[in-house]
C-alpha cells in the first residue's frame, strides 16, 4: 500500500441493526489503520455518538479478542436526529472536533445512505456493508449473513425434529426487513416445503394450501415453511395452513435470535478483508468509497454509484427451491 499523505486520524463506527462480524470488522480496521501510522478512534453508538461526540481511542490491544464476539463493542443505536439537516451537520463538526481526516462505517443500507449524506458535506468516508439481510445492493455480501444463516438453519433443524414426530407443519419466520436472502438461503439449506419472500408474489391457496396438499400426497408427513418477515407474518400463516388442511400447525418467530451468536469462520474471515481494504483505500487515497465483495473478490467502488446500485433475487434461484422441495 502507498503511504497516504493525507490520512492521519480515522474514526470508526457500527450503525443500525448488529451484525455479527461487526467486531472483527473494527478489530480489522484499528490494526491495519495503525500498522500504517494512522490513529483510530472509536465513535461509540452509531451516528447517534457521533453527532454527540462519543469519541475514544482504540488501540490495537483494545481490538483484542473481539472478533470472535458477536453483537459490536462500540455498540450501535438508529438515530432519528442524525439523518436531520441538523443532525448531519452537527455530526460534521464533530468530525473537525475530533480532528478526523476520514470515517469509517460499519452498518446496512441505512448506515450507507448516512456516509452517503455525509460523504455530501465533504466529510471522507468508507463504508463497510454488515447486516444479516445481505440486501446492500452494490455488494454480494454484508459481513453477519453467514452467521445469521448457519443461527437459523440450526432452529429450523430443531424445529423439524419435533414436526415430524408430531407430523405438524412449522412455519418460521425469518428477518431480513423488506429482502428475502435469509429466508431463500434458510429455506434451500433446510429443505423447506414453502418459502415466502417478498420479492415473489404469492396465492395463498396455490402458493401454500395446494403445496402443502400436494405434499402430502406425495406421502410427506410434516412440512417446513419459511416465510420472510417482509412477506408475511408466520402465525397468520400457520393460522392459514391449519385451517384449511387440517394439519396443525405451529409458528416460531425467529426475531433476534438471528443477530447474536459467534460469527462464523465466513464472517471473521471477510470482516478481516473488508476492514483491511477500507484501510487500503485510504492509504491509496481513496475517499466516499463502500467495500464489497464481487465475484470472490474484496474491492472498493464509489459509494455514491454503490447507493444507487440494486441487486434481486432471480426467479431462477426460487425456481431451484421448488425443485428440491418436492
Ligand atoms: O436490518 C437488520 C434487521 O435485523 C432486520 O432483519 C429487521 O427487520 C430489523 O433489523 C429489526 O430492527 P430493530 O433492531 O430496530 O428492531
Amino acid at each position: 500500500m502507498a503511504q497516504s499523505q493525507t490520512i492521519k486520524t480515522i474514526g470508526i463506527l457500527t450503525s443500525g441493526g448488529d451484525a455479527p462480524g461487526m467486531n472483527g470488522v473494527i478489530r480489522a480496521v484499528t490494526r491495519t489503520a495503525i500498522n500504517y501510522g494512522i490513529r483510530v478512534m472509536g465513535i461509540r453508538r452509531g451516528f447517534h455518538g457521533l453527532w454527540r461526540g462519543d469519541v475514544a481511542e482504540l488501540d490495537a490491544r483494545s481490538v483484542s479478542d473481539k472478533s470472535r464476539v458477536g453483537g459490536t463493542f462500540l455498540m450501535t443505536a438508529r438515530s432519528k436526529t442524525f439523518i436531520t439537516q441538523e443532525g448531519l451537520q452537527q455530526a460534521q463538526k464533530m468530525t473537525q472536533v475530533f480532528g478526523l481526516d476520514a470515517l469509517v462505517t460499519v452498518g446496512g443500507d441505512g448506515t450507507m445512505r448516512g456516509a452517503g449524506d455525509l460523504a455530501k458535506l465533504q466529510v471522507p468516508v468508507i463504508h463497510i456493508p454488515a447486516t444479516i439481510d445481505n440486501d446492500v445492493g452494490c455488494t454480494d455480501y454484508t459481513i453477519g449473513f453467514d452467521s445469521a444463516l448457519n443461527t437459523a438453519i440450526n432452529c429450523v433443524d430443531k424445529l423439524r425434529d419435533t414436526a415430524s414426530s408430531h407430523e405438524r407443519c412449522s412455519v418460521i419466520e425469518v428477518m431480513g426487513r423488506e429482502a428475502g436472502y435469509l429466508a431463500l438461503h434458510v429455506g434451500i439449506a433446510t429443505g423447506a416445503e414453502i418459502i415466502l419472500i417478498p420479492e415473489q408474489p404469492f396465492d395463498r391457496d396455490k402458493d401454500i394450501i395446494g403445496k402443502i396438499l400436494s405434499a402430502r400426497n406425495r406421502g410427506k408427513q410434516h412440512y417446513i415453511v419459511v416465510v420472510a418477515e417482509g412477506a408475511a407474518r408466520g402465525e397468520e400463516v400457520a393460522q392459514y395452513i391449519e385451517k384449511n388442511t387440517g394439519t396443525e400447525a405451529r409458528a416460531t418467530v425467529l426475531g433476534y435470535l438471528q443477530r447474536g451468536g459467534s460469527p462464523t469462520y465466513q464472517d471473521r474471515y471477510l470482516a478481516s478483508m473488508f476492514g483491511i481494504q477500507a484501510v487500503k483505500a485510504l492509504m491509496e487515497n481513496r475517499v466516499n468509497r463502500v467495500v464489497v465483495l464481487k465475484q470472490g473478490e474484496v474491492t472498493d467502488i464509489d459509494l455514491l454509484e454503490g447507493l444507487e446500485t440494486t441487486k434481486k433475487i432471480t426467479a431462477e434461484s426460487m425456481k431451484k427451491a421448488n425443485i428440491l422441495s418436492i
